[in-house]
Formats: structure tokens, sequence, C-alpha cells
């Protein structure tokens, strides 16, 4: 731990994704809280070079790393349709678990996952990088402190290139398609700010006949108090990754929310009636964030029902987008 009081907690990675080679096994790595002790793999070749370079075991198939007694907690990079089987085997084996982004695909399989952690007393956490990054408390603060006076409405986008074919989110099996890979950012950013009661006023899903996956959309979400959340998504797009928050005396804008490079120095638009203000936020690592953050929560016990209803609430509102969309 950070204290310098208790060992490492001892994770093993189901599957070799490009997420945890760039990202998540380098932050891992480098922390002292934390020991890669097996890295699985369908084949053995690319266990090989995942443990080559980050250590632990090579291990053949996910259920065999699960069988193991020295793995504590587990991170899950599978395609998005893989997640609910694996979350689920994880935590019948006892292991902790930190479940990529989209957790789960619907409302059924969030409550079963969020059931079997609560009767094993064991975590789940959407791994959302993004909301561990600074920049958002300081946009926060700016709200509380008032210097956009009442917020009225929040507008968030999300927008990818278009993806190489065979790409894990062209594919509907896997769970493939714009709302659960993109979509999910601005609906996760919307609850950070507007709070968990919002409800899907409307949407539209763009269906790609031949991928069978949509690949751009759009919802439109509001508060019981009026306040709306306009949220655009895709991946036939030039990239965009912002948000901004909209009141009675001003406007906040931010750009690359959801995906900022460790040296990105984030810029704060403030624009009020009368003038414009940049300010520049330091810059921030949300990789090792959240694995500092998972970490804490694995020891402590503190967040596991927070974590369980963030999962659950994000599920819900991927079916009220779908439904809305009339893709349910
Ligand atoms: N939080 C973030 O910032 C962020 C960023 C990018 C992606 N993600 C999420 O991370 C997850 C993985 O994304 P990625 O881009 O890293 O994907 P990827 O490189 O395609 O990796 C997925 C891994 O899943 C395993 N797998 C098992 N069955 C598979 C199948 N039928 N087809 C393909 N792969 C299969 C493979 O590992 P083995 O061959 O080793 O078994 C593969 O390497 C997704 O949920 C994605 O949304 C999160």
């Amino acid at each position: 731990m950070t204290e310098g009081t208790q060992r490492p907690l001892r994770v093993g990675v189901l599957g070799c994704a490009n997420i945890a080679w760039r990202k998540m096994l380098p932050a891992m790595t480098a922390s002292p809280d934390v020991a890669v002790v097996a890295i699985a793999s369908r084949g053995r070749e690319r266990a090989e070079q995942f443990t080559a370079r980050f250590g632990g075991d090579p291990v053949v198939g996910y259920q065999k790393l699960l069988e193991r007694d020295d793995v504590e907690a587990v991170y899950v990079p599978l395609p998005a349709g893989m997640h609910g089987e694996w979350a689920l085997a994880a935590l019948a084996a006892g292991k902790h678990v930190l479940l990529e982004k989209p957790a789960v695909l619907t409302r059924d399989e969030a409550e079963r996952i969020v059931r079997l952690a609560t009767e094993r007393g064991l975590l789940v956490q959407e791994s959302f990088m993004f909301v561990h990054h600074g920049q958002h408390a300081a946009v926060a603060k700016a709200v509380a402190d008032g210097e956009i006076g009442e917020v009225r409405a929040f507008t968030a986008e999300f927008g990818i290139p278009p993806l190489p074919a065979g790409d894990i989110r062209t594919i509907p099996e896997l769970g493939g398609g714009a709302l659960n890979d993109v979509g999910v950012y601005p609906i996760r950013a919307a609850r950070l700010f507007l709070g968990d009661d919002l409800t899907v006023v409307g949407a539209v899903l763009h269906h790609d006949e031949e991928l069978g996956i949509d690949v751009a959309g759009s919802a439109l979400l509001r508060t019981p108090g009026g306040v709306t959340a306009q949220l655009g998504f895709g991946m036939a797009h030039g990239y965009r990754a912002m948000y901004a928050l909209w009141g009675s005396a001003g406007r906040l804008e931010l750009h690359r929310t959801f995906t900022p490079p460790d040296s990105w120095q984030p810029v704060l638009r403030l624009e009020r009636q009368d003038h414009v203000q940049q300010r520049t936020l330091p810059a921030d690592q949300q990789f090792p964030n959240i694995v500092a953050a998972f970490v804490r929560s694995v020891r402590s016990g503190d967040d596991s029902a927070t974590h369980g209803r963030s999962l659950l609430r994000q599920a819900e509102l991927l079916d009220a987008v779908r439904a809305a969309a009339g893709r349910a």
C-alpha cells in the first residue's frame, strides 16, 4: 500500500488486450501497490509476449488463471460481450474485479454481477479511467463556485474515426457498436455532473446494416428539475472528446476529456457575458490514478456498494437509450 504497511495487491489479467499493453499494465507494474502475478491469454505465445514485458506467469486459458490461489483481483480487458461471463466467473472464484468499460451491456447482466459481488463481499469496479483525471474536479469546483451560475444544460460528445475490419468494436457478437464503445463515455460524464437521477427522453442510433452494429448515435436525457444532457457519439467521425456545462451566467467547455495523454495540460474555457477566459490545468495520469483507486477500494471495502450502484445505473441508462432508439 501507499502507506508502505501492506503487501501489494496480487493481480491477474484476463486477455492480452491492446489497452492492457499500452496503458493499464504499464500503470500497474509502475505501482508499488500492485504485483502482476499472472497474465492469461487464449494462446501461449501472446501470454509469453506480455509476461516478458510485464512479469508474472503466462497462463493459457482464462479459467486456469481464476483457479490460482495467488490471484486476489483480476483486470478484465476482454471484448465487451464477454465481460459479463468472465466477471461472474472471477467473482465465483473469489476475485475482486476491475472490469473494462462497458462493464456490462444490460441491466440484467449488471444485476447478476452486483448480486454475486455483494454476496461474496468482493469489489467489482467499472474501469472508466477518465473519471480519475483531476480535470473534472477542477470543472466541478468552478461550477460549485458559481462561475457559470445555475447549470441549465450539459453537452458531451465522443467520436472516433472508422475502425479497421475485424476490430472487436465492429463485431456484434462481441458487443461492438458505438453506444457500447464510445457512447458510454458521454453517459458516464452526464452522471458525473448531473447525478444519477437522469431519464432518457429520446435517442437515435444509426445502424450499419452491413456491419450489424450502430456506428453513431445521440441521446437526450434530463434531470427531474429539467436540466438537459445532450449526448453525441460515433465511430465514423473525426476524433472529438469534449463536454460543456451551460449555466445562467456562463458556459464551461473542456476538450480531450475522455482520453487525455499523460502530458496533456487541459484547457478550461470559461465564457461569460463580456469575456472569455482560458485556464490551463495541470496534466494528470488517469491510468495510474484508477489503479491506485482500485487498490484502495479493495483494501478498504468501503466503496463496493457505490461501485455496484454505479455499474447498475450505467447499464440501466444503456438499456434506456437502446429502448428510446427502438433498438432494445
Ligand atoms: N478504458 C479505456 O480507456 C479503454 C480504452 C480502450 C479499450 N477499452 C476497453 O477494453 C476492452 C478491450 O479493448 P482493446 O481495444 O484493448 O481490445 P483488443 O486489443 O481487441 O483485446 C481484447 C482481448 O480479448 C481477448 N479475446 C478473447 N476472445 C476474443 C475474441 N473472440 N476476439 C478478440 N479478442 C478476444 C484477446 O486476448 P487473448 O488473445 O490474449 O486471449 C484480445 O487481446 C474493451 O472492453 C474496450 O472497450 C478501454
